[in-house]
């Protein structure tokens, strides 16, 4: 039964996206975008770009790229602004982040050269491990917010934007819990006003991004958008919100691996991860404060999947420890171990190592380009508030309150495989499948009535 087509306003002119922080992932994600716009690089890990999906029975031949199915702002059509602590060009920031060769950033120079950030509002009390000088003042939290919608107004008319969204890209900032002046808007306004400590840069952003009416992602573990008055915001300007924390490196293999190992009923008795790496990000998670941020957006991955309640004999006494060690000389080639003490028929122990060596801007540039495509497409399927079709990104899926997050890479696909199919009025796909069988029962039994 087809389902009736929503109506999706075209992706007509060009699409800012705006990223709070140009270090190594925004960097690698931009020059990313440029290099497959000259075709020098293919935008490889993007699903968007490179993704297919299957339209109808399995035994149509209908299997469209995914940027052919729904519509979406092309690539030729992006324009990239952001804000840092550091005035360096996105050009300087590329070359100083590391992550992509010499020979590809200086092929990219004269656009890379161009963008350059904004002002950044910034409080070393969310990050002490930075002191870049390239930073905004203002009496109070209000006013710097009104001095961002001030940048988001002047960026999308000298570029002469259609649309905008903004990426949250920028250091992960210190542990903070929600508390009273985040529960409603009115508190968080009160808050701007009044410089409330327990308001972080990151929620001055997204107000000021939301207030804007544009569409706004967290890439990092911090609350920001991840607060009732954010959402209320959110519904009340009618604008898609997603967080938190790009799902890349090690958590990515954990989400991949662990509905594998419950898939087949086995059981898990520890689960344990250490990884290194040497770039800014690393240099700012070896506060304590911003580490504890980190550390529960990843923690929380595995008791998704592993439901102690349901299956006590199998999850009941899992030890999951996770370590994350600042380690210069690897730069941003995060390497990660995991050791997982597993157990088998009649209880029998196993184990399986992993050992990763991955690149984390490189795994985190390609959703940062499927993030700003698919909230641009949500908003103009008129979608509002949280999005949790696009769980499949984020460590720590934002959710309804009270609704607990799907971590299974797999089942978080299906999720946003179906929204896109329901968005376009396709089928939905269950994977029940007899109906190929009940097709071939009949063409049986009339055989077989042929036959007597
Ligand atoms: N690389 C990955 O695989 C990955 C995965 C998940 C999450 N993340 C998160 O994404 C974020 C970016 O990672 P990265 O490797 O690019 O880090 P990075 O340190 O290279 O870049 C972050 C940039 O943000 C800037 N910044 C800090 N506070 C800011 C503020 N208030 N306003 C504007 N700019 C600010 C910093 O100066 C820096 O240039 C981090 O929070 C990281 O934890 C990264």
């Amino acid at each position: 039964m087809a389902i009736k087509k929503i109506d999706i306003k075209p992706a007509s002119g060009k699409l800012g996206i705006l990223t709070p922080g140009m270090g190594a992932v925004a960097t690698t994600f931009i020059a990313g975008v440029l290099a497959a716009r000259k075709e020098l690089a293919l935008p490889i890990g993007s699903l968007t770009q490179m993704g297919t999906i299957r339209l109808g029975k399995r035994t149509e031949p209908r299997n469209p790229r995914i940027k052919d199915f729904v519509p979406l702002a092309g690539l030729d059509n992006l324009v990239f602004g952001g804000w840092d602590v550091y005035a360096d060009n996105v050009y300087e920031a590329a070359l100083q982040a590391k992550v992509i060769d010499r020979g590809m950033v200086e092929a990219l120079k004269p656009e890379l050269e161009q963008i350059k950030p904004m002002k950044a509002v910034f409080d070393k009390a969310y990050v002490r491990n930075l002191d870049g000088t390239h930073i905004k003042s203002g009496e109070t939290k209000m006013e710097l917010a009104e001095q961002l919608m001030e940048d988001i107004r002047q960026f999308k008319s000298t570029n002469n934007c259609d649309r905008l969204v903004m990426v949250w890209c920028a250091s992960t900032e210190a542990y903070t819990e929600v508390s009273a002046v985040h529960e409603s808007l009115d508190a968080f306004e009160e808050g701007l006003r009044n410089n409330d400590p327990r308001i972080a840069p990151s929620m001055i952003y997204a107000y000021a991004a939301l207030k804007m009416g544009v569409p706004f992602a967290n890439g990092a573990p911090n609350l920001t958008c991840d607060i009732p008055a954010m959402v209320e915001l959110a519904h009340l300007m009618r604008v898609p919100v997603g967080g938190k924390d790009f799902k890349t490196g090690q958590t990515l293999m954990k989400t991949i691996v662990a509905p594998g190992l419950h898939a087949r009923a086995l059981g898990v008795q520890g689960w344990f991860s250490s990884n290194i790496l040497g770039n800014r990000d690393g240099a700012v998670l070896d506060a304590p404060e911003n580490f504890k941020t980190k550390e529960v957006s990843k923690g929380n991955v595995l008791d998704g999947i592993f439901d102690a309640d349901l299956q006590p004999e199998l999850y009941g006494d899992i030890y999951h420890k996770i370590r994350i060690n600042y380690y210069p000389p690897h730069g941003d080639n995060k390497e990660s171990w995991d050791n997982i003490d597993i157990f088998g028929w009649m209880g029998y122990k196993m184990q399986v190592k992993i050992n990763f060596l991955c690149r984390d801007s490189i795994l985190a540039a390609p959703i940062v380009l499927d993030l700003a495509l698919f909230l641009d497409f949500a908003q103009r399927a008129g979608m509002r508030g949280i999005q949790e079709w696009l769980s499949f990104y984020f460590k720590a899926p934002q959710t309804a309150p009270g609704l607990p997050a799907q971590h299974d890479i797999f089942k978080q696909l299906s999720k946003l495989e179906n929204t896109l199919r329901y968005l376009m009025g396709e089928d939905l796909i269950t994977h029940l499948g007899m109906d190929y069988y009940e097709e071939f029962e009949k063409e049986y039994a009339a055989l077989l009535q042929a036959d007597a």
